[in-house]
């Protein structure tokens, strides 16, 4: 059986299907703004186990991610498919741990700990802007070689099921939704 643990939640995955297609489907918390067309980076994550059952890193992600953070076991969830029918995959999205830096600014048990969360923290919200600020030249330079097609961008393109999952996130996040099944 093929499995992800997306941020210690553990989903059932077929051959083939993405980290974001299984997390998307089951609320998990990630980002996935530009709906897996692989720009935004926001369904950016960490890969803590199993690494050796996904493909291999794809073009998109070595343009998208720096050589560090891609050495780091970083991945793109929209770019990142279990290849066989068996093995886990444990992963950690970008967004589980902004949320864990912020929150923990609050709940670390020293002040230490709190301000280093706030330091993280403002870490990630920069790489986050700088990340934003580089999808500009990297879809004009998509277009300019014939790799990403205009009409890919049209920003309401799969606009229904963003909002649609992004509800089943925050449901999910909020415990309103029936709990994911659980292996
Ligand atoms: S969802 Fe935008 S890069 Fe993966």
């Amino acid at each position: 059986m093929a499995v992800y643990i997306i941020n210690g939640e553990q989903f059932e995955a077929q051959e083939g299907e993405s980290i974001m297609e299984v997390g998307r489907r089951n609320g998990a918390h990630q980002g996935f703004i530009c709906s897996g067309r692989g720009f935004c980076t926001y369904c950016e994550c960490k890969v803590v186990e199993g690494a050796e059952y996904l493909n291999p890193v794809t073009g998109t992600e070595k343009a998208r991610l720096s050589p560090e953070r891609l050495e780091s076991g970083s991945r793109l969830a929209c770019r990142s498919a279990i290849t066989g029918p068996n093995g886990t995959v444990s992963v950690v999205t970008r967004a589980e741990k902004i949320k864990r830096q912020f929150v923990g600014i609050f709940t670390a048990p020293t002040l230490e700990r709190k301000n280093n969360n706030l330091l993280d923290l403002a870490s990630s919200i920069v790489q986050v802007s700088v990340d934003g600020i580089t999808i500009l030249p990297f879809v004009l330079g998509g277009i300019t070689s014939g790799k990403v097609k205009p009409k890919t961008l049209n920003p309401l393109n799969g606009l229904g099921s963003l909002v649609r999952d992004g509800q089943k996130v925050l449901s999910h996040q909020l415990g309103l939704d029936h709990p994911a099944e659980k292996k």
